[in-house]
């Protein structure tokens, strides 16, 4: 590809971004389907600071990640009711100098999701209270599963369980939840610290489902021990993948090659391994 005096200029803001998958990942939709366009990682603290670049520089698409998924939406022409909702933005996409911030985790987990399980009368034991949590148990209550959230921090998941309207259960009570279905999303497991596991496997039940949104390493140490026990699961690639399908059409308006992103970055996650 030739970068020229055309090249339009995306990327995702986050800190840290060292080990971000999200560069190869866009950058090979966009190669595949020969947008003049690259993506490149800005790893900041400085939210203002980049959405005044963003608009200063034409940057036509951003993606947000830990830590700035909602300190970003004041600084926002306008928010989608979804992204509102959850209180948490993963993109925007600038609209001829117009800011609009979206959230496609949502979604991303909601296809990753029932491509393998089906939701209805499920009993969901959300683990982790922050942006990841927020806006998959907003899209699970959207569609009627029983809810319950599990945290470390008794504020934060209290706070999430109240506005979910359902129980809170600290961290050494998960199994009185009684879940067929378990989202862990908390960093407990992630690279390089892949031996660890925020659930216990005595929880893990034959026939249950259970989710990591963890996708390096692809199968956590939770995951290992569901498959283990006979429990359905669904490694965090998928909805990674999703996702990021789910900004390359919002900001391109195009069909996004998803295996021409899956394969590029499970060749970069097997290269790190
Ligand atoms: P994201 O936006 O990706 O969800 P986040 O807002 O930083 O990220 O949330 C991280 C989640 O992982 C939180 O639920 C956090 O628990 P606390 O609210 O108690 O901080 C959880 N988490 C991170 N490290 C953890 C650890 N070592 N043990 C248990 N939970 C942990």
């Amino acid at each position: 590809m030739t970068i020229d005096s055309h090249t339009s200029l995306y990327g995702v803001i986050g800190n840290p971004l060292g080990h971000s998958l999200s560069p190869i990942m866009h950058n090979a939709a966009f190669s595949a389907t020969c947008l003049n366009a690259v993506y490149l990682a800005f790893e900041t603290e400085d939210v203002e600071g980049c959405l005044r670049g963003m608009r200063a520089l034409h940057i036509k698409g951003m993606s947000v990640t830990i830590p700035h998924k909602s300190a970003v939406i004041p600084y926002l022409d306008e928010v989608d009711p979804l992204a509102k909702m959850i209180g948490a933005v993963n993109t925007i996409v600038n609209e001829n100098g117009r800011l609009v911030g979206y959230n496609t985790d949502a979604r991303g987990a909601a296809q990753a999701l029932e491509e393998k399980v089906d939701l209805a009368g499920r009993n969901c034991l959300i683990l982790g209270a922050g942006g990841a949590a927020r806006a998959i148990g907003f899209m699970l209550r959207e569609k009627g599963v029983t809810l319950a959230v599990a945290n470390r921090s008794e504020r934060r998941g209290k706070n999430l369980a109240s506005v979910l309207e359902s129980p809170f259960y600290p961290l050494n009570r998960l199994d009185e939840a009684r879940p067929d279905l378990l989202i862990q999303t908390t960093s407990v497991g992630m690279y390089p610290r892949i031996d660890r596991s925020p659930a216990p496997e005595h929880i893990l039940k034959p026939g249950m489902a259970v989710m990591d949104i963890i996708y390096n390493p692809v199968e956590t140490e939770l995951l290992r021990m569901a498959r283990a026990r006979g429990c359905v699961t669904i490694g965090g690639l998928s909805m990674f993948m999703r996702q990021g399908a789910e900004q390359f059409r919002l900001w391109t308006g195009m069909t996004p090659p998803v295996s021409v992103m899956t394969d590029a970055v499970e060749e970069a996650l097997s290269r790190q391994a």
